[in-house]
């Protein structure tokens, strides 16, 4: 019988390449078609059986805890483990040894989106315990991962973000370990980066003649971590939205293709042409909301198009006479046309946003 694997979420970080969106919200709670990743993680982690989970969480622990709470709602324990600074991602498992104790454990990078979730490694191990799995993916620039050398599905050398890289094949954020792992992070030094690295422990593992296997995914992922990321993710996910109208729909409205509006929005004098979500609380009145759109909890548009975009919840697109396309627009954001003279563009921006008009 296979030992019960337990969950090791990392949520902690600074989230510099999604700013300004993470200057007042963690980047694992941006939302992917109106759900935070994070918790894609978790249904993930879930889904292949494994109910105690812990989540190392940094300076935005109490963001984390009051979107996750104990996890009862996802069908898991929760137990919340505080790291004092970014240290590293072999740090984070270090700090997490009394939580996890003896069980193998499935790390997971909070920030990741992986559509097949971690079920098919999670089977793999179960079926033949190596002392560490590792997820990896064929990337176009290997030289931003940590990068691992293969003989059949033995991993027999690993690079952290190498300049000249051996291969494509890089580490994207599932791991699964055994508790070598934790005698491995605690041989190894901090990188020229000042951070433990968890690429160093495991190949200490490999030095060792340890058996570290890799299991290539072929679904779609992607590592949320600058905005066109959170686009194509968004994309990937409302391409799978059921046709469900819960929302108040005017008969002036034409809502065509998969489209999805929560009980509680209000749609009026309005074209939907989905793939698009539409969460409760929104209002959408004489606007067009185009493809690959999501609209969050009581965001408002009115007199303005908006396609391929992601608004997240309480923001507002008001009046405006282009189309907005490829745009994020944070919590409470608003772009509206004003009526003020003289004509011009007045903008109060934060640190890191970018405008293209
Ligand atoms: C970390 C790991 C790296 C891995 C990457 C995946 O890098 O060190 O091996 O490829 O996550 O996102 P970081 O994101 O800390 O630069």
């Amino acid at each position: 019988m296979a030992s019960t694997l337990k969950g090791l979420i990392l949520s902690g970080g600074h989230g510099t390449r999604l700013r300004p969106l993470t200057y007042t919200s963690a980047k694992q709670l941006i939302p992917i078609a109106n759900k935070p990743v994070l918790f894609y993680g978790i249904e993930a982690l879930r889904e292949a059986g494994i109910t105690e989970i812990g989540i190392v969480v940094g300076h935005t622990r109490d963001e984390i805890e009051a979107a996750v709470g104990d996890g009862s709602r996802f069908g898991v324990r929760v137990t919340y483990i505080a790291q004092d600074a970014p240290r590293g991602l072999a740090h984070a498992v270090m700090i997490a040894e009394d939580f996890i104790g003896d069980s193998p454990f499935v790390m997971y990078l909070g920030d990741n989106f992986i559509i097949d979730g971690v079920t098919p490694i999670v089977e793999k191990f179960n079926a033949r315990q190596s002392e560490a799995m590792i997820l990896l993916a064929r990337v176009a620039n290997p030289q931003q991962f940590g990068v691992a050398v293969l003989e059949g599905e033995i991993i027999r050398e690993l690079v952290e973000k190498p300049k000249v890289p051996p291969s494509d094949l890089g580490i994207i954020g599932v791991y699964v370990f055994t508790k070598s792992i934790f005698t491995a992070c605690k041989s190894i030094k901090p990188s020229w980066r000042g951070e433990l690295e968890i690429t160093d422990a495991i190949q200490k593992l490999i030095t060792d003649g340890r058996d570290v296997r890799a299991e290539i995914v072929t679904g779609y992922w992607k590592d949320t971590g600058r905005p066109e990321d959170l686009l194509d993710a968004n994309r990937m996910v409302l391409d799978r939205v059921a046709h469900q109208i819960e929302g108040d729909v005017d008969a002036e409205s034409r809502v065509e293709f998969r489209v999805k509006i929560e009980r509680g929005a209000i749609v009026r004098r309005s074209v939907i042409r989905g793939p698009v979500m539409v969460a409760a609380g929104a209002v959408i009145e004489d606007a067009y909301i185009g493809p690959f759109t999501s609209v969050g909890e009581n965001c408002v548009v009115r007199s303005s198009e908006v396609e391929h975009s992601i608004l997240l919840a309480n923001s507002r697109v008001l009046s405006l006479q282009g189309r907005v396309v490829d745009s994020v627009l944070g919590r409470g954001a608003s772009v509206e046309r004003g009526d003020e003279r003289p004509r011009a563009m007045r903008f109060v921006l934060g640190d890191n946003s970018q405008v293209k008009a």
